[in-house]
């Protein structure tokens, strides 16, 4: 079966979408959407669309499409996900990371998404990335024992731009299991905003998984941008019986050591299938068979829960204990005193596409 996709935003990240739906041999794209008209026209131009839109509730009615990608700025993502678990033809969405920028945003689009049997993937697409597999699969063979910290870097973007990739793959490695204290510092910065919203210059977070039934605690410490470490995703897991080093500079993507003999053990990758199209594959696949993807919305919404709680420690001075309640006071507005209207300012330099194209203001 070929599923009729639609795409919403088509900006830097739909192509990675657009090709990733191409690859997949499972899916015809049949109609994008974009405000801007240059942007749409050309994208339209380059993968051969038939139907093209301005408006994303117009193309729903009109298409009734399968599936759907969201692709547009991260304010937008609730309203957009919402609407189309709303529509009767759809069975499955990815939306882009951070999934939203606030708890309750979040809390109705997994909802909506569950009531209406809709498979919601997350643009976590790092976890399909074979050396992550790997990792992945050398902690759960055992052969290292248990987890006991985790010390990853992201060196470079912000933290819900780019080192909340970094934080999902510590969650994965921690088999998702739930963070349930975070003490951070951020760095406001001078002002920046991207993709619409405040970023920081810097931060660290200091972070515990509790022991449970007999697993033992882990600890996590997540630095960020412009922190003095190099790296980008670069993690090392130290286990009971040895560590395991991910995209360590200047080193093979895995390495991984036992404590009770001298040898490394390097991961041999070769050519590595790229991440976008495993995790558009596995969307359709979850639609096929009822299951959640890999990369879903209960992940997302913990990866950005962790930065909100480092925006909520930043504030208050303190350790802040997970999950964070609802009614959480928004941490982001209030880290940065945020008056939540949509920006570009420096922030546009960040937007692959140029000029802001999107306006608004967060509720
Ligand atoms: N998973 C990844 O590796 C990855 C990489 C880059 C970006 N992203 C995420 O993807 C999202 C988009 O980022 P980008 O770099 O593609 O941004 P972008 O600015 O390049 O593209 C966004 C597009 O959305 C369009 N748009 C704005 N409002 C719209 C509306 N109401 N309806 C339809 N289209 C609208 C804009 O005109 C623009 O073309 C962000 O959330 C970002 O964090 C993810």
């Amino acid at each position: 079966m070929a599923f009729r996709v639609a795409i919403i935003g088509t900006g830097h990240v739909a192509h990675l979408h657009a090709n990733a739906y191409r690859a997949s041999g499972k899916a015809e794209i049949v109609a994008i959407v974009d405000i801007n008209d240059e942007i749409r026209a050309a994208f339209q131009k380059e993968y051969g669309i038939p139907n093209t839109y301005r408006d994303y509730r117009t193309m729903l009615d009109s298409e009734g499409p399968d599936v759907v990608s969201v692709c547009v700025w991260p304010h937008l993502h609730p309203e957009i996900t919402v609407t189309a678990a709303g529509t009767h033809s759809v069975k499955g969405i990815i939306c882009e990371k951070p999934l939203a920028l606030t708890l309750p945003a979040m809390n109705e689009m997994i909802t909506t998404c569950r009531q209406r049997g809709i498979a919601l993937g997350v643009g976590h697409q790092l976890r399909h990335q074979a050396r992550v597999r790997a990792v992945r699969e050398l902690i759960s063979s055992g052969a290292f024992g248990a987890v006991r910290r985790v010390w990853a870097v992201c060196g470079s973007g912000d933290l819900m731009s780019n080192t909340i990739h970094t934080i999902d793959l510590v969650h994965f490695f921690c088999d998702d299991r739930q963070v349930k204290r975070v003490l951070a510092q951020v760095d406001p910065g001078d002002g920046a905003y991207r993709f619409g919203h405040p970023v920081e210059r810097t931060s660290v977070a200091y972070a515990l998984i509790p022991e449970e039934g007999g697993i033992p605690d882990v600890r996590i410490c997540v630095e960020s941008a412009n922190c003095w470490s190099q790296g980008y995703h670069y993690i090392t897991i130290e286990c009971v019986d040895g560590t395991i080093e991910i995209n360590r500079p200047g080193s093979p993507p895995v390495v991984a050591k036992g404590w009770r003999s001298t040898g490394e053990e390097l991961k041999e990758m070769g050519e590595e299938p790229d991440p976008s199209t495993l995790a558009v594959r596995d969307l359709l696949d979850a639609v096929e068979h009822h299951r959640e993807p890999v990369s879903n919305g209960i992940t997302g919404y913990k990866a950005v829960e962790f930065i909100l709680a480092m925006y909520q420690s930043a504030l208050k001075r303190s350790i802040v204990e997970l999950p964070l309640s609802v009614d959480t006071p928004d941490p982001l507005r209030h880290f940065f005193h945020w008056d939540g209207v949509i920006r570009g300012g420096r922030g546009t330099a960040f937007s692959t596409t140029g000029a802001v194209t999107t306006t608004g203001k967060i509720s």
